[in-house]
C-alpha cells in the first residue's frame, strides 16, 4: 500500500476525518493554540474525559471521543519543548507520530489529521519538524501496513510551504 499523505492549510477542528491529533501538554487539561481550539470546538465533555486519563508523558498519546467535533476521535499527543536539540527532541517528536498512528490503528481509523506538533509554543524548528514528521509517518505506514490516509492541517502558509518542501526532498508529494 503506497502511503497516502497530504498537507493543506486550514483549521484542524473542521476536519471530517476519523481522528484528529491534538498537540497537548502533559496534563491533558487543555491550553492555548490548537489544544485550546480543539477543546473549544469539542465542548466541555472533552475536558471531562481528559480528566479521567491521568495525563500523558511527552512522546506518548492517548485517545478520547471527539464530542461536538466532526471527527469522532481525538488523539492527544504531547510534543517536546525545543531546548536546542540536545535533549532527544527529534526522537520524542517522532514518537508522538508513531504513537498516534499506533492508536489510529487500534481505533481502526482510515483517515487522520495532524497539526504541526510542537511548532508553536514549544518552538520546534519548522523544517526539522516537517522532515521528522513526514519521514516518521512514511516509515511507520510502510512498516505497519496500516491502510491510513494521513493529512497535515497547517495553520499558516509558511508552515504549509515548509511541509511541501520537505516532502519533496523526501521524494513524495504532500
Ligand atoms: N488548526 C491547525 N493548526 C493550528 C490550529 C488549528 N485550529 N491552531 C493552532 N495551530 C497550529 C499552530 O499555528 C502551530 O503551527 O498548531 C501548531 C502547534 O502549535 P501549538 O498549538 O502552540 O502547540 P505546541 O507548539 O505543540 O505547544 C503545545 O501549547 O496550547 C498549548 O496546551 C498546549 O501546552 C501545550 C503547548
Amino acid at each position: 500500500m503506497n502511503p497516502r499523505i497530504s498537507c493543506v492549510q486550514g483549521d484542524i477542528t473542521l476536519e471530517q476525518v476519523d481522528a484528529i491529533v491534538n498537540a497537548a501538554n502533559e496534563s491533558l487539561l487543555g491550553g492555548g493554540g490548537v489544544d485550546g481550539a480543539i477543546h473549544r470546538a469539542a465542548g466541555p465533555e472533552l475536558l471531562a474525559e481528559c480528566r479521567t486519563l491521568g495525563g500523558c508523558p511527552t512522546g506518548e498519546a492517548k485517545a478520547t471521543r471527539g464530542y461536538r467535533l466532526p471527527a469522532p476521535s481525538v488523539i492527544h499527543t504531547v510534543g517536546p519543548v525545543w531546548q536546542g536539540g540536545g535533549h532527544g527532541e527529534v526522537e520524542l517528536l517522532a514518537s508522538c507520530y508513531r504513537q498516534s498512528l499506533r492508536l489510529a490503528g487500534e481505533l481502526v481509523c482510515r483517515t487522520i489529521a495532524f497539526p504541526a506538533i510542537s511548532c508553536g509554543v514549544y518552538r520546534f524548528p519548522i523544517e526539522l519538524a516537517a522532515r521528522t514528521s513526514i519521514a516518521t509517518v512514511l516509515e511507520t505506514l510502510r512498516e505497519s501496513g496500516l491502510d491510513l490516509a494521513v493529512r497535515w492541517v497547517l495553520f499558516s502558509e509558511d508552515i504549509l510551504a515548509s511541509w511541501k518542501r520537505e516532502a519533496e526532498r523526501l521524494g513524495c508529494a504532500c
